[in-house]
């Protein structure tokens, strides 16, 4: 196997973890934030595992735009017109990495904002807006097809 093909099955698998911790961090905060909750050590924890795994999926990804021959590289073969044009270059060249690092900012913000945030209520409301936020995003970009097929 390829470096490209290695790191195209890391960034395929822990897509699933990202999506899933990111996905209950949300589901956690909201369910705290309506419930009224005390935010507690455990509370912290589920957030700090979709972060993470936001995070190294960033790394992964950011490695294989330069490696994958969908990514970086098609602008070397084809125009700018040509990729903007074409709905599925589109996607994997500009519209997945760009929403994708924006939907990790968010996760990211939403991680920091708690941390200064004063009482349970605050803090479940700043990972329930942002995490929820940055997976919405999330999901609008996977290329579903490619992933499943
Ligand atoms: C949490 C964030 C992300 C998730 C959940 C995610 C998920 C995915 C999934 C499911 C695929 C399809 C994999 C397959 O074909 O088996 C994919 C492909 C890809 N991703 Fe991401 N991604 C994320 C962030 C990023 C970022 C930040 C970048 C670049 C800066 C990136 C670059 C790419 C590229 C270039 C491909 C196409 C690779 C190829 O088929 O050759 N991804 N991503």
């Amino acid at each position: 196997m390829d470096t490209y093909k290695i790191i195209l099955e890391a960034h395929s698998g822990i897509a699933y973890v990202a999506l899933f911790t990111v996905g209950v961090a949300a589901i956690n905060a909201l369910i705290g934030l309506s419930a009224k909750n005390e935010f507690k050590p455990k509370d912290r924890r589920i957030a700090l595992f979709g972060l993470i795994a936001a995070h190294i999926q960033f790394v992964i990804g950011l490695i294989l735009y330069f490696v994958s021959p969908k990514g970086f590289s098609l602008f070397g073969q084809a125009g700018m017109k040509e990729i903007m044009g074409n709905s599925e270059l589109r996607q994997m060249a500009v519209e997945h990495p760009i929403i994708n690092i924006l939907a990790i900012v968010f996760i990211t913000i939403g991680w920091s904002t708690h941390k200064r945030a004063e009482g349970s209520n605050a803090k479940f409301k700043k990972i329930a807006i942002f995490f929820t936020l940055g997976l919405l995003l999330l999901l609008s970009r996977i290329p579903w097809n490619v992933w499943f097929s």
